[in-house]
Parts: C-alpha cells; sequence; structure tokens
C-alpha cells in the first residue's frame, strides 16, 4: 500500500516532520509547490498525508489550492500534521472542511508544536526549542502509529491559553509586539511588505529558497512578485540577513530547523535524503547542520 507525504514549508519545521514521518511509513515525500500548478491532481497512492505551517491560524493559501485540486480522494486514507510555534487554532479543521468539500475525509490531524519563524519567535529562547524537537520525536511514534492502524477520529485543535499569556514567553514578546505595533500603526500593513536592505549582495539565494518562485534577481537585487505565501523563507536563509519585513525584523534572530539544509530546500522532495531523518536528537546535536 504506497504513501505519499506532501509537504510545504519555509524554515524546514513542516520538512522535517514530513521527511521522518516518510521515514516511518515508508512514503514517498511531495513538495506541493511541484504539483499545485497542475490542472487536476491524482495519485494512486492509498495513504496521503499532508503537512504544513500554520500562517495567522489557518493553512497556507497554497494548501487550500493544492487540496481543491485533488481528485479521485473517494477511498484514501488522508491525515494531515501543522506545525506551529505558538497555537494553531481550529487550522486543521479548517482543513478538514476543505478536504470534505473536495469529496476527501481527513482520518487524523495532528498539531506539532516547534520554533516560531514569525514575528512571536521572540518569545521562545534556544532552549524552549530543544523542547519542542524532544516533544516531536515522541508526536512522530505516536502519529505514525495511529497512521499505521489506519485510526480515525482525532482532529487536533489549540487556541492561545490564558495560562500562555500569563507566562514569560509571552512578556518574552511584549517588546516586539509593542514594536509591531508602533510599526503598522505608524505606517501601516504595507510597511510589512518583504524588501531587501543594503546588506544584499545579489547572492540570489532568496530566489532559490522561494518556493513559489516569488522572487526574482533584476540587477542583482531581488524584486518580489504578487504571489507571496508570507512563508518567511527568503527572510530566515538571507546569508546577509538582508530581508526584511520592515524595521521589526532588523536584528530577529534567523532561524532555520537544525536537519534542513540549504539544499534540500532547493533541490525538491524527490531527491531529499532521508540521512537526516530519525533519532537525530542522539545523532546529530541540534543545531549543528550546516547550510
Ligand atoms: C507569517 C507567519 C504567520 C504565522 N502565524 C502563526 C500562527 O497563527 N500561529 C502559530 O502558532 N504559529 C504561526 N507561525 C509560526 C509557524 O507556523 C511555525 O513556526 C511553523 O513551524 C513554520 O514552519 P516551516 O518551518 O515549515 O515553515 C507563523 C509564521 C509566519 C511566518
Ligand atoms: S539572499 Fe539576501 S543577499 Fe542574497 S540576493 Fe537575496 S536578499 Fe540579497
Ligand atoms: S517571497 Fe519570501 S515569504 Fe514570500 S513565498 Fe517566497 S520565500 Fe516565502
Amino acid at each position: 500500500m504506497s504513501t505519499e507525504i506532501y509537504y510545504f514549508t519555509g524554515t524546514g519545521n513542516s520538512l522535517a516532520v514530513a521527511r521522518d514521518l516518510a521515514v516511518k511509513l515508508n512514503g514517498t515525500l511531495v513538495p506541493v509547490a511541484d504539483v499545485v500548478d497542475r490542472e487536476e491532481i491524482r495519485t494512486d497512492a492509498e495513504v496521503i498525508g499532508v503537512v504544513f505551517p500554520i500562517y495567522d491560524f489557518k493553512p497556507p493559501k497554497i494548501i487550500g489550492q493544492f487540496v481543491r485540486k485533488l481528485e479521485g480522494l473517494g477511498s484514501k486514507y488522508i491525515f494531515a500534521v501543522c506545525t506551529y510555534g505558538i497555537a494553531p487554532g481550529n487550522a486543521l479543521q479548517v482543513f478538514g472542511k476543505d478536504l470534505e468539500s473536495c469529496g476527501g475525509r481527513l482520518a487524523g490531524g495532528f498539531a506539532v508544536r516547534m520554533p516560531h519563524n514569525g514575528i512571536g519567535a521572540a518569545a521562545f529562547s534556544a532552549g524552549h526549542h530543544e523542547q519542542m524537537y524532544s516533544g516531536w520525536k515522541r508526536q512522530r511514534d505516536a502519529i505514525s502509529e495511529y497512521v499505521q492502524a489506519r485510526k480515525e477520529g482525532t482532529i487536533e485543535t489549540k487556541h492561545l491559553s490564558p495560562r500562555f499569556i500569563l507566562s514569560g514567553s509571552f512578556l518574552n514578546a511584549i517588546p516586539i509586539l509593542l514594536r509591531l505595533g508602533v510599526q503598522v500603526v505608524g505606517k501601516g500593513w504595507d510597511s510589512m511588505a518583504l524588501a531587501a536592505d543594503e546588506h544584499c549582495n545579489g547572492c540570489g539565494i532568496c530566489e532559490k529558497v522561494c518556493p513559489v518562485d516569488n522572487i526574482a534577481i533584476v540587477d542583482r537585487k531581488p524584486v518580489w512578485s504578487d504571489h507571496c505565501q508570507v512563508c518567511f523563507a527568503c527572510l530566515h536563509w538571507c546569508p546577509k540577513e538582508a530581508v526584511q519585513a520592515g524595521p521589526i525584523t532588523v536584528g530577529m534572530t534567523r532561524y532555520h530547523h537544525p536537519r534542513v539544509t540549504l539544499a534540500d530546500m532547493t533541490r525538491g522532495g524527490a531527491n531529499i535524503s532521508k540521512a537526516n531523518s530519525g533519532d537525530y536528537l542522539q545523532e546529530q546535536p541540534a543545531g549543528s547542520a550546516s547550510q
């Protein structure tokens, strides 16, 4: 029985999760961005997994576009995993409803906490990141067993809890939230538009990592087009930290999952080595992977 794991990622959290599940379930990895432009998406796989990050408590737009093109879902076993930084809200239910309207049924939906790659990143330290990677290791086994047993009925939802709001993590994020407020009130949401600052050296990495070809290098400078998914890949993978979403991201720590390399981001899912999967916490200290 064949399994396909479709994924979308900006900074590798969802790719790391998808890759581990592909190993556990003996499945094939497929980047959503590689198939989403087809007229329709059909597969012989009997088991389909979809892994994606959460943006503003919802799945990325590209995931909705992908689901709407899926055909022949009737008898397939479908599960989804979202990776999130603080709270995924009802994103998996939203995904399940989209799927239902296309003739499919979500057998399981799981939310995996990972380092935040948006403005909320300021809430968390490297210690928090280690806890999240360890948490995934436990969840990975539980999700794999659930899928292998073809279970049904679990659709996880998690909302911003009063406990989190009162926690040290949230307090850590208050300065950046205030700066965000000042930026947006003073200059509007357009001030969050992605742009390269004077540190850009024209290397072209942002163009290569953009999963939806939204960046072109013109005269050795990146130019952003109009179909951005706000995955923040360009911002985090730029080696000069030159990509900004306004003043708010100047000096913000850049992040990518420690087991995901620049090559993984640019060469497509079919070629992604499975060597970096498995018990990585024992095999390789987090943060030691090279770009
Ligand atoms: C623009 C943007 C919006 C985000 N919104 C949320 C959100 O609403 N809730 C949340 O928990 N995490 C949010 N995040 C964090 C990501 O969902 C999380 O870090 C995810 O694991 C990133 O996955 P990736 O590394 O595969 O791109 C957001 C990130 C970005 C860039
Ligand atoms: S990755 Fe950074 S330095 Fe390279 S072209 Fe893009 S913005 Fe410029
Ligand atoms: S332009 Fe940047 S943020 Fe937008 S989709 Fe491409 S890599 Fe992601």
